[in-house]
């Protein structure tokens, strides 16, 4: 059966069939999804019970893992449940034990349930990221994804304007910091120090541009701490506008991939007495390509 993909929203997102994730694809295979992820920027794939071997080598399949010295989380290198190249989102703890409400660590976690984009505190941000669902909850804890073309095309002119030439400064500190967990250590402040990336990107293939935002972000360069924070918060809520947002609800062996370069998304609350085990593979992208020339300069 040849590979279809069913759009999930009038704007974007899609399901898709007639794939099996876990033996390699075909050329034209890669070929189909990398269309169907530039069209719908997220891709849902149904009843694919992958383990961490067969999710690495299919996410191989549409470029390089993203690959970083230094962490993106405050896992330490002995707490890690997981291989190198799976990032655990999990509620577990090395020993397979639901993380305490009071550990360090939950408080990290929740930070993800702010919308964002994957590695946009990173000087090179995410292309996809790829969820795999090994243990789903039966209440809550389902991810939600913003079309960021479709927020930015929306944007009234004068707002759209002022935008295209905006750099913002992006560190999980100011993620972190929105949710008031701030107990961060010397090493993981230098490590989570604060990159540049443009407000604006262009889609690298379809040349389309999208508002780069995240909860990352906390400071537009040359704009007052207050100003920038006012008009991030501001433009977030005209993004997650319901009509431009996915809900993705949940089952065991689901797989779901998105193009960070065009969509924010965040995960709900759930029962955390209750085990979720969900792994991530993310590959690498490339800088973000600013709106305007007078964006590249400045960045
Ligand atoms: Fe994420």
């Amino acid at each position: 059966m040849p590979i279809s993909i069913r759009p999930l929203t009038p704007f974007f997102a899609g399901e898709v069939a007639g794939v099996d994730c876990r033996r390699p694809l075909e050329l034209g295979e890669v070929a189909a999804i990398e269309a169907g992820m530039d069209r719908y920027a997220v891709l849902v794939f149904h009843d694919q019970p992958l383990d961490d071997e067969e999710q690495l080598a299919f996410t191989r399949r549409f470029g390089a893992l993203e690959n970083y010295a230094t962490p993106g989380n405050i896992r330490s290198p002995k707490q890690q449940r997981l291989r190198p190249g799976m990032a655990d989102f999990s509620n577990l703890d090395n020993d397979g034990n639901i993380i305490s409400a009071e550990d360090r660590l939950w408080f990290f976690k929740l930070g993800d349930r702010l919308w964002h984009s994957d590695s946009s505190f990173r000087p090179i941000p995410a292309k996809y990221s790829l969820l795999s669902g090994r243990i789903v909850p039966s209440w809550g804890a389902d991810t939600e994804f913003a079309d960021m073309r479709a927020a930015y095309d929306a944007l009234d002119p004068r707002t759209r304007a002022i935008v295209d030439d905006l750099v913002c400064e992006h560190s999980l500190i100011y993620s972190r910091g929105a949710i008031g967990f701030t107990d961060l250590s010397a090493e993981e402040k230098a490590a989570f120090a604060p990159v540049r990336q443009p407000l604006v990107r262009t889609h690298p293939v379809t040349g389309r541009r999208s508002l780069f935002l995240a909860s990352h972000a906390g400071a537009i360069v040359g704009w007052t701490i207050p100003e920038a924070r006012m008009f991030l918060h501001e433009l977030t809520e005209h993004a997650t506008q319901r009509e431009f947002v996915y809900r993705h609800k949940w089952s065991v062996g689901d797989l779901v991939m998105w193009d960070n370069r065009q969509t924010m998304h965040r995960a709900r609350r759930f029962d955390r007495n209750k085990v979720r085990d969900v792994r991530r593979t993310t590959l690498a992208g490339e800088a973000a390509i600013p709106a305007s020339a007078l964006a590249e300069k400045a960045a």
